[in-house]
């Protein structure tokens, strides 16, 4: 394979940036030309598609975001869209594709592969809501984020003697919730996978003040049944403790990808390039059990990601 390209799609995760540096060196070092497409589907679609050299990936490894830009495309959805997706990698002469996003990118590279281009797909959200990996690029960096919110939103909880409910990002993954509820300490989280019962929730915390707890934090992702606001209203009229919401949105999107992120990145866009040049069929990169795994991307796809209910009822048992 002499010519590849590389896009990011879907919501922009911390890590992007290292894979995309990953893609370029190791594809260059392979003997191939590679090619950076911004602004992911859309800007395929628009032939918005330029050589990238070695130092157009300097001093990126260690940014959050993009520098090739990413969007979400509805006009790729479509088959005219895909159509004029592949008519662009052929104008180009491009062989090969790495799709950096989540499930839904990697569900386009699937439509592009079963049009006769290969694929590599990288996991990259923050959501961690592919099934096929034990973990997604940016998800560590965003729960990093949270834990930061955490540690801040403790003290002044405490000083007030509050309750603090802190809406998390996953869409209808409940991964950021779970493991910044549990390496944070929370007392209760929220997450579309569980039916979590509020007066209980509220027992639990009425019990643990009358205890000595000082602060209270509770986690909502918010793919939750229950909105955040109906969440605090309910806790704060159970409980009859002072309640507040805190939404961390697009903070847990942004910042330096943590050495998990960057090694995760740094893995998979070097196996995607192997895969590459070997001329492999369409694959999922990922890993499992701190291995680097590549899965047919079909097969990757269909596997739903279930939720840790150990991870879950630990949460229960130490946030008291
Ligand atoms: P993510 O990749 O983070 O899950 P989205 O679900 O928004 O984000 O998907 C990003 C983009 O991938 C979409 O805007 C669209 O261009 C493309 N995409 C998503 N789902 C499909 C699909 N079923 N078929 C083709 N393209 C898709
Ligand atoms: O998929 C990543 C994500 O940040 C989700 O957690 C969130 O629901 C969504 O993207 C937000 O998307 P947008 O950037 O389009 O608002």
């Amino acid at each position: 394979m002499r010519r590849i390209g590389v896009l990011t799609s879907g919501g922009d995760s911390p890590g992007m940036n290292a894979a995309i540096r990953a893609v370029v060196r190791c594809g260059i070092e392979t003997g191939m030309e590679v090619y950076g497409i911004s602004r992911g589907y859309e800007g395929l679609i628009d032939g918005e598609i330029r050589q990238m050299g070695f130092r157009d990936v300097s001093d990126i490894l260690h940014r959050g975001g993009t520098v090739i830009k990413s969007a979400r495309s509805e006009r790729f959805k479509t088959e005219e869209g895909q159509i004029k997706a592949m008519n662009m990698l052929e104008t180009f002469g491009i062989e090969g594709l790495v799709v950096i996003g989540g499930d839904g990118s990697l569900t386009g590279g699937l439509e592009l592969s079963q049009r006769g281009i290969k694929v590599m797909g990288l996991p990259g959200t923050i959501d961690n809501d592919l099934g096929y990996t034990d973990f997604t690029i940016g998800f560590d960096t965003a729960v990093s984020t949270v834990l930061d919110a955490i540690t801040k939103l403790r003290d002044t909880s405490s000083a007030h003697e509050r309750t603090t409910v802190i809406e998390v990002m996953g869409r209808n993954c409940g991964d950021i919730a779970l493991f910044a509820g549990l390496a944070g300490g929370a007392q209760a989280i929220f997450v579309p996978e569980v039916e979590e019962d509020i007066n209980e929730v509220c027992k639990k915390i009425v019990i643990s003040a009358n205890d000595g707890k000082q602060h209270s934090i509770v986690i909502r992702a918010e793919g939750y049944r229950m909105s955040s606001q109906e969440i605090v209203d309910a806790i704060a009229r159970m409980t009859g403790r002072e309640t507040k919401l805190v939404v961390l949105s697009y903070l847990q999107r942004g910042g330096s990808p943590t050495m998990h992120d960057r090694m995760l990145a740094t893995r998979t866009a070097a196996k995607a390039v192997e895969l590459l040049a070997e001329d492999s069929t369409s694959k999922a990169i990922g890993i499992v059990d701190n291995t680097i795994v590549a899965y047919d991307l079909e097969e990757a796809l269909q596997q739903k990601r279930v939720l840790d209910m150990d991870m879950y009822n630990l949460i229960g048992v130490l946030g008291k």
